[in-house]
């Protein structure tokens, strides 16, 4: 037999060669095409970063866009835990004037670049945030549904009537196609966590999951927590008027009317309706001009963010926007969204994340396209929460102590109707919980299935204004394990 040519032997070298390089390099991470390999201003950091897309339906070219970050130490033996955001509900509107709808606040702005996630912007720098959930777990971000932030639906019809089923469709969707972009995540133990809108979200999420998991388990999902979440629309939006009252928002004379003559659960309902009494009309302005636009009612002690509390208003003056720099140097940086909002407006964030901007010619915290079916508002998720339970998956609410929307009262009374419901036992009695040596809140656990928490000076967005103690909460329920009865 004829040697072949020497110029063959050195081709069939190299291809061998290359072929050895391609597969190590599908082996190796550093290959992975949504790897981040650096953000603009962030600080030397050894965890990994993933951005990117997952096309949800091929057809309507819909596609959702998530930021992972993964865990800080040993991420291979840490969970997997899926983060959503919901909306803004406060000023209806402030809301509608701005052509602001809610749900559709994104993820990746709020969720990871102002709670929880491991960097906070600050001017043309990303600062380390301390207590960043990816201390204990894998965390994955996700703008959803599409519209909101980064992803996007070209068929831009797809907007028009955006509802809850939909959306737990293709977060379902996202999920099974995210597996495939990272398999070694498939079958990890999974966490979904999510607030405020999210009582929707995460819940019907979770449901669809166990009902796939019934045909093929691939969901290995473990827990589920809710924060400040919408659960039970009337219960959660009546507590509002009793909290103005009692920290002083609004007067005897206020509360009165706003607890006979209108509610807060008729007055949005009519709202959503187009069908606004005269009677609910007069007592929202009453509320409105007591409790003013200058308190933030996700957290009432909190300070505002005078700037964007202004442009609200279309007052912007040059003078006023070093405000966001002076508040830089508080402890917390209420004007944070604002540096989010310009952060991820950066072409260079922009190809660094893998983001691109599909309809739209800025990327805004709450969508300005999506028209979400508002009445959806009204479905209670409660049932849903108390089915999952019922399915074994555990399930813990938290509320930020300081929130007015959805405040803690609300959710406490929710859950513990759930509990009487299910049979389930108090296996915690009420008791405070803490952090270092001072009280992180309260708590109260049922049957070992069901747990309510406080975080005591907490917002609605319970991470943004109490890191540290949101961090302690984070790692109980990762554990299974009841909050902190001592320090
Ligand atoms: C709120 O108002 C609605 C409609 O008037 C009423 O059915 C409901 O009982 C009220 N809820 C509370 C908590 O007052």
């Amino acid at each position: 037999m004829r040697a072949p040519p020497s110029g063959w032997v050195a081709l069939a070298m190299a291809a061998s060669v290359l072929r050895l390089c391609l597969s190590t390099a599908e082996g190796s991470q550093h290959a992975h095409p949504d790897m981040v390999s650096h953000l603009p201003g962030q600080p030397q950091v050894s965890f990994r970063q993933f951005s990117g897309y997952v096309t949800v339906d091929e057809r309507k070219e819909r596609a959702l866009f998530y930021y992972f970050a993964e865990a800080e130490v040993d991420p291979l033996s840490k969970p997997l835990v899926l983060w959503l955001n919901g909306g803004k509900l406060n000023n209806l509107k402030a809301v509608l004037a701005n052509g602001w709808h809610w749900p559709g606040c994104s993820s990746v702005g709020v969720g990871a670049f102002s709670e929880n996630g491991p960097f906070r912007p600050s001017g043309q720098m990303l600062v380390r945030n301390e207590y960043s959930w990816n201390k204990e777990a894998n965390m994955l971000y996700l703008e959803s549904p599409a519209g909101v932030g980064f992803s996007y639906s070209v068929d831009e019809s797809y907007y028009g009537a955006v509802d809850d089923k939909m959306t737990a469709r293709d977060n379902l969707v996202f999920l099974q196609r995210w597996f495939l972009k990272f398999p070694q995540y498939k079958g990890r133990d999974l966490f979904i966590a999510g607030e405020s809108y999210a009582g929707h979200y995460v819940p019907q999420l979770a449901e669809l999951m166990v009902q796939f998991n019934r045909r093929e388990r691939i969901f290995n999902l473990k827990g589920i927590a809710l924060g400040n979440p919408v659960l039970e629309f009337a219960t959660d939006f009546n507590s509002r008027a009793e909290f103005l009252w009692s920290h002083g928002l609004i007067s005897d004379a206020t509360y009165k009317i706003f607890s006979s003559a209108c509610n807060y659960s008729r007055y949005v309902s009519e709202y959503y309706r187009g069908s606004l009494s005269p009677i609910c009309s007069r007592v929202m302005s009453q509320v409105t001009r007591e409790t003013s636009r200058f308190v933030d009612k996700y957290d009432v002690t909190l300070d505002v963010c005078i700037s964007s509390v202004l442009s609200q208003s279309k007052a912007l003056s040059p003078q006023l926007l070093l405000t966001t720099e002076q508040q830089v140097t508080e402890r917390i940086d209420v004007c944070v969204e604002d540096e989010t909002v310009n952060y991820l407006n950066r072409k260079d964030v922009q190809s660094a994340l893998h983001a691109r901007l599909s309809g739209v010619s800025r990327w805004t915290v709450c969508s300005s396209v999506l028209e979400y079916d508002f009445l959806n508002l009204e479905v209670p998720t409660i049932s849903i929460v108390g089915s999952l339970i019922r399915a074994g998956i555990p399930v813990l609410v938290y509320s930020g102590d300081q929130d007015s929307v959805i405040p803690l009262t609300g959710s406490r009374t929710l859950v513990q109707q759930l509990a009487h419901e299910l049979g389930l036992k108090t296996t915690v009695p009420y008791r405070v919980w803490f952090e270092g040596k001072q009280v992180g809140g309260w708590t109260q656990a049922y049957g070992n299935m069901l747990s309510f928490a406080t975080i005591r000076g907490a917002s609605h967005e319970a991470p943004f204004s109490q890191p540290e103690r949101s961090l302690v909460l984070f790692k109980s329920f990762l554990g299974g394990r009841p909050l902190p009865e001592t320090f």
